[in-house]
């Protein structure tokens, strides 16, 4: 039936590496080039997410809550991410946290899509990164491997449009789908306690689509959708899958990592909740006591 009819969906993607090899810079080129083709107004990113559409599809972002959270994400058996972008500076090669990147991602079964990063630099050895990356098991497709290569430059922006293109053929194999017309489920990526707005939190839809007035289980809180904003900040009636917004309405913050599911009873979404929050006091309790 409708309500279970699965459709594709776009690819989550999370951009790890090494300190200043360039996660940010490229996340920025990618975020701006999005601006720049249509979108109204400056860089307004207004949550820890955004998506942008190529002319190949859709593909969501979330940035890089690092590598702790997205290993504390995996250690309460979250998946958020579909495939892991992993920078790799072309003059500095692969170092501690490329290694880090690279054994989190396989560990979760992500694939990854490696971006050699600052390639107009002089320095830039792209024969070495990859042996480098061949050593520690990361094989690109010319030497008869599964993870594309893409040399690139953060500054300049030329072979983001390849990386991107190789994000998306990488999404096809994983061929990736989700209902859209039942009830969301998904993750919560951040949360806070926002002194106007009470609690916050930016949630990933991973199923279903999230509406205004959804009342919402996340975690051990519960609360009905008061308002919704887009990664523009825009208010938003509503979110399919893979598509990131930050909800208010919570009556708690909830944890990042926390799932969330929309339910049709708010009694019992409290009921759940207050449930929870009991085991949880009474697990932090026993750790005191231990
Ligand atoms: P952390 O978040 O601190 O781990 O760093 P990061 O991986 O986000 O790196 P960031 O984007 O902050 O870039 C680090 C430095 O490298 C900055 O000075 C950037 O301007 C520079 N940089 C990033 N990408 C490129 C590139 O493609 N070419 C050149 N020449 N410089 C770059
Ligand atoms: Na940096
Ligand atoms: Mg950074």
């Amino acid at each position: 039936d409708k309500e279970h009819e699965l459709l594709p969906r776009a690819p989550v993607v999370t951009v790890m590496g090494h300190v200043d090899h360039g996660k940010t810079s490229l996340l920025d080129y990618i975020r701006r080039a999005r601006v720049a083709a249509g979108e109204a107004g400056g860089i307004t990113q207004h949550i820890g997410a955004y998506h942008v559409d190529t002319p190949r599809g859709m593909i969501s972002f979330l940035d890089t809550p690092g590598h702790e959270a997205f290993t504390a994400m995996r250690a309460r058996g979250a998946k958020a991410t579909d495939i892991v972008i992993l920078v790799v500076a072309a003059d500095d090669g692969v170092m501690p946290q490329t290694k880090e990147a690279i054994h989190h991602a396989k560990a979760a079964g992500v694939p990854l899509v490696v971006a050699i990063n600052k390639i107009d630099k002089p320095g830039a050895n792209l024969d070495r990164v990859k042996s480098e990356l061949v050593a520690e098991e990361v094989v690109p497709e010319e030497f008869g491997g599964d993870s594309p290569f893409v040399p690139v430059s953060a500054k300049t922006g030329e072979g983001v449009d390849a990386l991107l293109e190789q994000v998306l053929l990488q999404a096809e194999v994983l061929e990736l789908t989700a209902p859209v017309a039942s009830m969301a489920k998904g993750l919560v990526i951040e949360a806070k306690l926002d002194k106007g707005r009470g609690p916050v939190a930016t949630v990933l839809v991973q199923s279903g689509t999230l509406k205004r007035g959804d009342v919402v289980l996340a975690g051990s809180t519960y609360g009905r959708v008061r308002a919704m904003l887009d990664e523009d900040g825009k208010p938003s009636q509503e979110a399919g899958p893979s598509i990131p917004v930050e909800i208010q309405g919570l009556t708690e913050v909830p944890q990042a990592g926390d799932e969330f599911m929309v339910l049709a009873d708010e009694r019992r979404a409290r009921e759940v909740a207050t449930f929870r929050q009991g085991k949880y006091r009474d697990v932090k309790l026993a750790k005191q006591q231990a």
